[in-house]
């Protein structure tokens, strides 16, 4: 999908040649001389088209307008989450049809937080996940004109949304593919791939090198798979050497069953999301290929599956970290901390100025907020703040969960330094007990996106969350 940067207005409007042109309204909206205007003052006397965010209607090849379709889309106060149900419902509402080529109008200058989420929401409301299917889909949107009455005035903001969205549809296509199309090696290729940007390198690390460092929790959540771990490093390097990275590490586990401690069967095919983190982390690093700001960010994924075998780890079982603490796995479920502890043990080396994991690390995280918001943890305030203010800017929502000395009471073990799991209460929040553990020598955040990272159900697939709000985060940081 190409995005295009115009300035036009309502009478210009008109004669921009397309499938479909969208009118976004808002409710401070003036009608003009021009013949969209006079439609809309029409329809809203009539009382044919509420002002609520959502509602639309449709004009079929409306006299004297060089467009097949008309729609005006209410935004009601035009405010970011508005605009995005407004194009999710006039878009919705011209799919499946024989739509190529879309023009959206807005009004009056959106703000730049307006652009991005109509950006996304066109993107959101557009994508289908082809790779698998034998058939291409038969008709998609190729390209959407974006009519802004001054587009000099929103390049940058336009330039950002593009590149979120491409990290958007980056992400969903990786955590969309089966287990057996997205293998540790197939991963690796991935993240490879993006080594086509300039500023972008990548090191892969396979079980000898693993091992040498001394991964042995890493280690022993793969060693019950016949596909061999990964461990992808990740570099942008947009800025001089002696500024501190940013580390972003993503949980890989591209197939996750429960291992012994096995899964019931009903939606275990949802377990394929369970790298939903790592495919964030490529997302980020698509966009920030494209877009080349001045930081230095470094991306780790520890990346296997968690399967049940003969060699499998059990439950009881004591693993060495690379930290050196040693760890009881009392569940072979809670695999997620166990992959992630070596890679924040390994993030040491680059001296981060932060290092924020990203994870589907636990149920109970999805019990406790829903897909609306990820949890977010942190042991440090400003960065707390920082990502909490990047997910509401980028509508990609984040929710502050404590971290009380408490609530590791339940990590003690009678046989290693820790164990992996404590009981069934605050689920979320001793997994990140557990994880801080490893991360006590940088200013350090987790993002546990179990219930935002897919949707279930009809609409079964992955969101792309929270590449919108790192991004968001990550432009914000070269201050
Ligand atoms: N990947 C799962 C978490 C998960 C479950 C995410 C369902 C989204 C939907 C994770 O590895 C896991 O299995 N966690 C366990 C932890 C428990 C054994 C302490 C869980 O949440 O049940
Ligand atoms: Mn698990
Ligand atoms: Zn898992």
């Amino acid at each position: 999908m190409i995005f295009q940067l115009k300035t036009f207005d309502l009478a210009a409007a008109a004669t921009e040649k397309c499938d479909v042109l969208i009118v976004l309204l808002s409710a401070s909206f003036k009608p003009g001389k021009d013949q969209v205007s006079q439609l809309v003052s029409q329809a809203q006397k009539a009382g044919d088209l509420e002002a609520k965010a959502g509602k639309c209607l449709q004009i079929y090849r409306p006299a004297g307008m060089a467009c097949s379709r008309l729609v005006l889309a209410s935004v009601g106060e035009a405010s970011a989450a508005e605009l995005r149900q407004g194009v999710a419902a006039a878009v919705a509402s011209v799919k499946s049809k024989n739509v190529k080529r879309i023009a959206i109008c807005f009004g009056a200058r959106p703000a730049d937080e307006g652009l991005r989420s109509v950006v996304v929401a066109v993107s959101d409301a557009s994508y289908v996940f082809t790779t698998t299917k034998s058939k291409p889909e038969p008709s998609h949107i190729e390209r959407v004109v974006l009519g802004v009455p001054d587009s000099s005035a929103c390049k940058t903001a336009f330039g950002q949304a593009v590149a979120t969205v491409a990290g958007i549809e980056y992400a969903k296509e990786w955590a969309n593919r089966p287990a057996n199309h997205a293998t540790p090696t197939l991963l690796a290729g991935a993240a490879k791939s993006l080594t086509r940007f300039a500023n972008v390198s990548c090191q892969v690390l396979g079980p000898k090198e693993v091992a040498r460092l001394g991964m042995g929790s890493f280690m022993a959540v793969a060693q019950g798979s016949q596909e061999p771990l990964r461990f992808i490093v990740l570099h942008y390097a947009g800025a001089a050497k002696t500024v501190a990275p940013t580390v972003l590490i993503g949980k890989g586990i591209t197939f996750d069953s429960g291992g012994i401690s096995i899964k019931p069967a009903p939606e275990m095919d949802e377990m394929k999301f369970d790298m939903s983190g790592a495919a964030s982390v490529l997302g980020v690093f698509r966009a920030l290929g494209e877009l080349k700001p001045a930081i230095n960010v470094v991306g780790l994924i520890p990346a296997c599956e968690n399967l049940p075998d003969g060699r499998a780890v059990k439950p009881g079982d004591v693993v060495s970290t690379m930290s050196g603490q040693t760890v009881e796995i009392l569940n072979t479920d809670a695999e997620g901390r166990l992959v992630l502890c070596d890679a924040l043990t390994y993030a040491e080396r680059f001296k981060p100025r932060a290092v924020v994991d990203i994870a589907t690390l636990t149920g109970a995280c999805m019990i406790a907020l829903g897909g609306v918001r990820s949890g977010l943890f942190a042991s440090d305030d400003q960065l707390a703040a920082a990502l909490q203010a990047a997910g509401e800017a980028s509508s990609d929502l984040c929710w502050r969960m404590p971290l009380d000395e408490d609530y590791a009471e339940g990590l003690k073990s009678n046989f290693a330094d820790i164990a992996n799991v404590a009981g069934r209460a605050g689920g979320a929040v001793t997994a990140a007990k557990f994880l801080q553990k490893f991360a006590g020598k940088f200013p350090w955040a987790h993002l546990d996106i179990a219930g935002t990272a897919w949707k279930g159900g009809a609409s079964k697939g992955a969101t792309g969350r929270p590449v919108a709000l790192l991004l968001h985060y990550l432009l914000g940081s070269t201050r």
